[in-house]
């Protein structure tokens, strides 16, 4: 494989559900049809390079969860496919962990325990007990459960939780993290705590993640790349390159030196998404403009702007 290939390939993916009567009223051509990638006019291919953090942004029931569980390999697409390095994903694997919203934890094992079943699940492959413990122990340091570890899920809060079924997904060295709405059941505080997390695995780890949410806030903070979805059915229209590359701004950081460009960013999503949803009858086209690579030149000039502020 060369480095050119995508670590991830959606081709022409579609997704058909037994139809129900009320879309059926509604009139939809497709009505059953509830992923669309292809799109009425052949959208080209969606790539998810090596390391990147792909954001699927939109509203709830416009077929996110349909979408990811096609890349999980947990539902087969009815036309299309994904390609994982090159090579079509047709079932589940450890290459591919996943997290989803509901808590997945096992309730009778520790946290400890619960993590341990992630690695034994890999094999035992010429891992000794005191290595798998050590790895184990590495993990939960990294979620920030260390001081949980002998503890059992029901004794967790929601974070908690979440927490050990990253640390779950992770132990399996997954080469892409598949996340559904993971923090959608948290308190707004606790959510901020756990986006502040992802970036810091994203940076420790430099896994693929394609993240799902309903939330332009969280995708805005999270994403290097943000794809904005159609209404039911999903199509991809938008597709946003971050302009605070997170080399050059931690994100931490940008939310609060460069608040203002981040929250016009941030507006620019909302309102893209917003339009989608006014608009289910426009055509599931990519237009020029809809990929938009809003790079620092723009922030570059307000960077230098606001230092020669400082410095009066
Ligand atoms: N197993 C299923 N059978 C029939 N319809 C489904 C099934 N799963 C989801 N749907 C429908 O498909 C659409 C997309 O669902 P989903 O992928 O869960 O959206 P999202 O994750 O964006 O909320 C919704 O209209 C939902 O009701
Ligand atoms: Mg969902």
């Amino acid at each position: 494989m060369d480095n050119a290939t995508p670590k991830l390939e959606l081709i022409d993916l579609r997704l058909r559900y037994p139809t129900s009567r009320h879309l059926e009223v509604e009139g939809h051509a497709d009505p059953g049809l509830a992923v669309d990638l292809k799109g009425t006019g052949d959208a080209p291919p969606i790539h998810i390079a090596s390391g990147e953090f792909t954001i699927i942004l939109g509203p709830s029931g416009c077929g996110k969860s349909s979408l990811l569980q096609m890349i999980a390999g947990l539902i087969a697409p009815a036309e299309g496919m994904v390609l994982k390095d090159g090579v079509p994903v047709t079932k589940p694997g450890r290459d591919r962990g996943m997290v989803f919203q509901s808590y997945t934890s096992f309730p009778w094992l520790t946290v400890e325990d619960n993590v341990l079943f992630g690695l034994r699940l890999r094999g035992s492959n010429g891992h000794s007990k005191k290595e798998k413990r050590e790895k184990v122990r590495e993990i939960v340091d990294l979620v920030g459960l260390s001081d949980a570890l002998h503890k059992y899920p029901k004794e967790l809060s929601g974070g908690m939780k979440q927490r050990v079924a990253i640390a779950r997904a992770l132990a399996n060295d997954p080469d892409v993290l598949l996340m559904d709405e993971p923090f959608g059941a948290l308190d707004p505080h606790i959510r901020i705590k756990m986006q502040e997390l992802m970036l810091a695995i994203e940076r420790r780890l430099n896994t693929t993640i394609v993240f799902v949410t309903h939330d332009a806030r969280e995708a805005v903070f999270l994403g290097d790349t943000i794809h904005i979805s159609t209404i039911r059915p999903c199509f991809l229209k938008y597709r946003f390159a971050h302009p605070f590359v997170k080399e050059d701004i931690p994100r931490e950081k940008a939310r609060e030196r460069y608040s203002k460009d981040f929250l016009s960013f941030q507006r620019e999503v909302e309102d893209r998404m917003q339009d989608l949803i006014e608009h289910p009858e426009a055509p599931r086209v990519i237009e020029e403009g809809d990929q938009l690579t809003l790079r620092r030149s723009m922030l570059g000039v307000l960077e230098q702007l606001s230092e020669s502020i400082e410095k009066r």
